[in-house]
């Protein structure tokens, strides 16, 4: 266990506001990242709190096909332990982010936060009361916004309907103090989920650009047109192309193809560079997402459209500009706010 891990996650659990005789939960996959559990477990302890370790064996996702969506037994026991947490930390691998399960446990007032990256990441990018204001001036600018349209030299012209105060928006600040949040440490973005089927244009994908979960960098230009919030064309002359069709062709699903959040970064201390610094699949990518002044698209899972793909990619853009109605927030990859 690492004695820097452990002061890492009470400085968090301080953002969190955790407080003496409060009952921290922690989900866990069986046999993995044990040292993360122990640091909570301590960091808790530190604060005079007590921690519940929940530890699920049915909580692992596959990467490709074949996939099977039954849940284990473990799940609704899971769950009920974590309705009587006043926190629950996920250190699952790849975490409970698009699941039925991270629904039920805010859904029932819990606060809850994923921690995936490793501990140098979470440094660099613990959270200020600087970048949360920052994070709910962007939610501000969605909630009263009409259209979200991002453009870029290459060619990447998409817009999609972001109207109505149910808008879902996930504001990403990187903890989580009050009920019924969720986010993800370390964060620092604004992302919401368009109007289904809604988005329509094009997405021009560029070397540079980043390719998550698949941690790295895209190498060659990718054309993806958008119709109706599907994508419907994937070309490109590079390998790039060939293995986006080959991905998504793999599941055999149409929600595969639709398109999920659109947003942008704001952390001042997210690097693009984070790929060639670390060995990239030790990384979640959270960095990447983060960067200021991206913009951030995605496909597959979207919970508030009832579509519980596993398949899920994000792609972090350099050099956009992104505009909500006629406010520009993101002009050639810089943050204007
Ligand atoms: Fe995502």
């Amino acid at each position: 266990m690492s004695k820097t891990l452990t002061s890492l996650f009470v400085e968090q659990l301080k953002l969190c506001d955790v407080k003496k005789g409060d009952l921290v939960g922690i989900i866990s996959e069986y046999g993995k990242k044990n040292d993360y559990v122990d640091a909570v477990v301590a960091a808790a302890q530190a604060l005079e709190a007590n921690a519940l370790v929940l530890t699920a064996s049915s909580l692992s996702r596959p990467d490709l096909p074949p996939y099977d969506p039954t849940q284990g037994p473990d799940i609704p026991a899971l769950l009920a332990a974590a309705a009587n947490c006043d926190m629950v930390v996920d250190v699952t691998v790849e975490g409970l982010i698009h699941s039925d399960v991270r629904t039920r446990i805010t859904g029932a007032g819990r606060r809850m936060l994923f921690v995936a990256e490793p501990p140098d990441v979470l440094r660099r990018l613990m959270s200020t009361p600087e970048l949360r204001e920052r994070v709910l001036a962007g939610v501000d600018i969605l909630k009263r916004g009409r259209q979200i349209r991002a453009t870029s030299p290459a060619g990447t012209d998409i817009t999609a309907d972001i109207s109505g105060e149910d808008l879902p928006i996930t504001p990403h600040m990187g903890f989580v103090a009050d009920a019924g949040r969720w986010d993800h440490w370390p964060s620092g973005f604004i992302a919401c989920f368009p109007r289904d089927r809604t988005a329509q244009g094009v997405i021009v994908l560029q070397p540079g650009d980043a390719l998550i979960p698949w941690q790295r960098y895209v190498k060659d230009t990718v054309r993806i047109e958008v119709k109706d919030g599907f994508i419907t064309r994937i070309e490109g002359d590079g390998f790039d192309a060939a293995n986006l069709r080959a991905y998504f062709d793999a599941w055999s699903d149409r929600d595969v193809f639709a398109t999920s959040h659109m947003g942008w970064g704001v952390h001042p201390t997210a690097n693009w560079a984070a790929f060639e610094v670390y060995e990239p699949h030790r990384l979640y990518g959270q960095e990447l997402r983060s960067v200021a002044g991206n913009f951030m698209w995605s496909t597959g899972s979207n919970r508030f459209a009832n579509r519980y793909t596993p398949a899920h990619l994000d792609f972090p853009m350099r050099g956009c500009t992104v505009e909500v109605d006629d406010r520009t927030v993101v002009r050639d990859g810089q943050l204007l706010m």
